[in-house]
């Protein structure tokens, strides 16, 4: 269906001639849906309880017949694991827990046999308290050149007993630790934004730089097709580092204009990446299958960013053209079950990547927020970590409608590992098996990320339903078993399958991802409406059934649509979609 751009309203005018010629050609990750793996609650395949490299290799065929693009890892480098691995202490290193750097290669190439492209996890705002460079800092004392590399401040107060500023660590308690000098006295303080195990990098120092610079190289020697950036707003902070004053909340996942995110200073580093990713051809060759009969931007290689920012245009800075491909939409994401709302983001999302010719990047659910399966169980407005299971068949409805809505739109969408399940957050999970750092930390943020990581059932049976032969390192709740991919495969209207279907019917017969703009159909109140060429998509949110026109041949829905008469009458909290063709 490639007339459906011809057919779209016409996009927004551009000044900038470069923006338009890249936004008309197409690259593979214009519109690609791309799957999280979280390596530790993915597949374990050597019965240790944790996930593995090997393991997500033994199920790439899954996530091929799955239908996504591209597979995002998270962290799986050496690591202390005071974070899940967002601690990384040698960035050039597999964690023997997770396996070997041979284990990666086979991964990757695997992967590009199969079709499927790989993005790893970059995390430059921070190290690990055990990488090399701030053992030695500490270890070599006041003045030791390594300390540069980090934020080393003095304390305030008469002894140096108070921290340097009054920043808050995200998860909880002050953003300053301060040290014992090797002499044992109390010394220096220094930055973290997340964990005290995770001290802030000092980007204004060039060593940083160089080394990011070396870390990136080297993982694309190893033939990765790009990089999802953690933390890619906090890595400058305000000269001086001025203290925060009064203000909101301040958590990851809220929109605060702080002396430590989203400042300008990044956007340098970005553009010098953009040029070392460029160097790169196609790590999956010239013959790549999403390549066929597209133009090429590039090498085919791709940044994708992490930057909570406080509004949508904020984070179109991201994807200008000589700096990153994609940033994750967490608007949309923190967005509630409502047809206005969604509207709303939706038209802001599409308008302001318009001008800088970047797609727009859908996502619901991933490691960090409660799974949207349990947002949406419970009334609008607790925020996106909820620590209640709600009424779980409601949330099940309307999570898979949102995926459903969010696969028919123009750009490219993410889909955490489990979702294709329906899966549900694990909220009663015991405090004692909980590894959240922010749980342990006064909970900044409410750190509850552990029930969105329980690892995933593949079988019925079996002491982790097919997730290893040794348990799993988050105990799965009563009931995993139904939910498994042996339960929903081959089941009709079964959430795996309507995922199989989606990704196939968005890829190959209407070419959901193309494009950067819908237009808006009249529907009843709660109900969105767009047409895309000669495919249409309606999204009920009301918690009753609604009647609208039958638009053509229905290609999948998320629950009841019956047609009669020229009419169809949509289902409570469910989407459908139509081909008028
Ligand atoms: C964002 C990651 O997604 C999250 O899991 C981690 O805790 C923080 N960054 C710190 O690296």
């Amino acid at each position: 269906m490639s007339q459906q751009q011809s057919a779209a309203p016409a996009p927004t005018p551009t000044t900038d001639s470069a923006v338009a010629t890249v936004a008309r050609r197409r690259d593979w990750w214009r519109d690609a849906v791309i799957y999280q793996v979280y390596p530790r609650s993915f597949a374990d395949s050597n019965g240790d309880g944790m996930g593995d490299l090997e393991g997500i290799r033994s199920r790439l065929p899954y996530l091929r017949d799955l239908g996504v693009d591209a597979v995002w890892l998270s962290p799986f480098y050496a690591s202390p694991q005071a974070d899940a691995g967002y601690d990384v202490a040698d960035y050039r290193a597999v964690d023997p827990m997770f396996g070997t750097l041979l284990d990666a290669d086979a991964l990757i190439r695997d992967a590009h046999a199969l079709g499927l492209r790989i993005i790893v996890d970059l995390v430059p705002n921070h190290s690990s308290d055990q990488h090399e460079w701030f053992k030695r800092a500490l270890a070599e004392g006041p003045g030791s050149p390594l300390r540069e590399r980090y934020h080393f401040r003095p304390g305030k107060g008469e002894n140096g007993e108070l921290p340097p500023n009054d920043w808050e660590s995200i998860f909880g308690g002050p953003a300053w630790t301060r040290v014992t000098e090797p002499d044992g006295t109390p010394g220096e303080w220094y930055l973290h934004l997340f964990a005290p195990e995770q001290p802030d990098f000092n980007w204004e120092h060039p060593a940083v730089g160089d080394e990011f610079r070396s870390i990136l190289r080297f993982w694309l020697d190893m033939g990765v097709d790009g990089f999802r950036i953690d933390v890619a707003h906090g890595m400058v902070k305000a000269e001086g580092l001025p203290d925060l004053g009064s203000h909101d909340e301040m958590r990851l996942l809220g929109n605060d204009v702080t002396p430590f995110f989203d400042q300008d200073g990044v956007h340098d580093i970005y553009r010098q990446w953009r040029l070392i990713l460029d160097e790169y051809s196609d790590a999956m060759g010239p013959e790549g299958p999403s390549a066929e009969g597209r133009g090429r931007e590039t090498g085919g290689r791709i940044f994708v960013a992490e930057a909570w920012t406080p509004t949508v245009e904020r984070t179109a800075n991201y994807v200008r053209p000589d700096e990153l491909h994609q940033a994750f939409n967490f608007q949309y994401l923190a967005t509630h079950w409502d047809a206005a709302e969604l509207r709303a983001v939706v038209d802001r999302t599409l308008d302001s990547m318009r001008p800088v010719g970047a797609p727009a990047t859908w996502v619901l659910s991933n490691h960090d927020v409660t799974r949207h399966a349990t947002r949406f169980a419970n009334p609008a407005g607790l925020g996106t970590q909820i620590r209640k299971a709600g009424d779980r068949e409601l949330g099940l409805r309307r999570a898979r409608a949102a995926t459903l809505l969010m696969l028919a739109l123009p750009g490219s969408a993410y889909v955490y590992q489990g979702e294709e399940l329906g899966l549900p957050d694990v909220v009663d999970l015991p405090d004692e098996v909980r590894q959240d750092p922010a749980y342990f930390r006064g909970a900044g943020q409410d750190g509850f990320r552990d029930g969105c990581r329980v690892p995933i059932p593949w079988t019925r049976e079996g002491s982790s339903h097919g997730f290893g032969d040794g348990g799993s390192w988050l105990p799965q709740p009563e009931g995993w078993g139904e939910l498994s991919v042996e339960a929903q495969t081959g089941v009709p209207g079964s959430t795996l399958e309507m995922y199989r279907s989606a990704l196939a019917l968005r890829r190959e017969q209407a070419d959901l991802g193309a494009g950067d703009a819908v237009e808006w159909l009249t529907a009843p109140e709660g109900v969105l409406a767009f047409r895309r060429g000669d495919f249409v998509c309606v999204a009920n949110t009301t918690g009753a059934p609604v009647t609208v026109p039958a638009y053509g041949r229905v290609l999948i829905t998320s629950g009841e649509v019956e047609e009669t008469g020229g009419e169809a009458v949509v289902a409570a909290d469910t989407t459908v979609w139509w081909t008028t063709a």
